[in-house]
């Protein structure tokens, strides 16, 4: 069980970048040191790839390889500012507690213990518990490591206000549309949604577009 990826696949950073070097860019490096072969044809990779393994560059001015500079610039990235608090984002808050968002949106967790002062025991207010959930038909199908092609990591929800469409394909214009798509274990938070009025439902649209 990891924290990162769509599948909860990857437990570290580092491997998350060793991971998205290979499989997104084709660079290899000393956690990912074997090529993919374009449809798996070596014959073909020989003729493409003078450039031997692993690819990933030191860089002596740091001390340090790619894949531990894509590693510093994630984990030194600051989560996007959420929005002065008012009566609507206030109250639509509690409507996002109240009907059961929050059963996986967990708003805070706090960072373990780090060498590196701004993330020690940090509060993070990111809404997600960092888990797999069955999220019937609103999954994509794809298999990875024990996680089923229905079950999904929770998304974090900091920073919506910016990100556009929604959902693991986009397929959602609106956080509307991302809630309605919601099955499996969040039926019921859900069908909990659909029964809010409209002024309701716009509160807490308002908080969602503040967090
Ligand atoms: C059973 C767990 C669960 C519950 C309950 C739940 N969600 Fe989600 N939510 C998820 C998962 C998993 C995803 C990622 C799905 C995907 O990308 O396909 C997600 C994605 C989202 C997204 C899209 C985020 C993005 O960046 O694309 C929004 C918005 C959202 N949820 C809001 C809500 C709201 C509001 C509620 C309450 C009505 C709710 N969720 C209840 C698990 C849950």
């Amino acid at each position: 069980m990891g924290r990162f990826g769509w599948k909860a696949q990857q437990a570290t950073l580092l491997s998350f970048a060793g991971d998205a070097s290979l499989n997104e860019m084709g660079i290899t490096s000393r956690l990912f040191p074997t090529e993919n072969a374009p449809n798996g044809n070596l014959e073909l990779l020989k003729k493409l790839d003078r450039v031997a393994d692993p690819e990933d560059q030191f860089d002596p001015a740091t001390g340090k390889y790619g894949i531990d500079k894509l590693t510093d610039f994630m984990r030194l990235l600051s989560p996007p500012p959420p929005l002065p608090v008012t009566a609507s984002t206030g109250f639509g808050g509690k409507i996002f507690l109240d009907i059961g968002c929050a059963h996986c949106h967990t708003p805070m967790l706090t960072t373990g213990p780090s060498s590196i002062p701004a993330l020690n025991g940090q509060r993070v207010i990111l809404f997600s518990d960092l888990l797999l959930h069955d999220m019937g038909s609103l999954g994509d199908g794809i298999g990875q490591g024990t996680a089923t092609g229905q079950e999904m990591k929770t998304a974090p929800l900091w920073g919506l206000r910016s990100s556009r469409p929604y959902l693991h394909d986009g397929r959602a214009a609106t956080v509307e549309d991302a809630i309605q798509a919601h099955d499996g274990e969040a039926t019921n938070s859900r069908e909990r949604y659909r029964r809010l009025s409209p002024d309701q439902k716009s509160l807490l649209v308002q908080f969602l577009m503040s967090i």
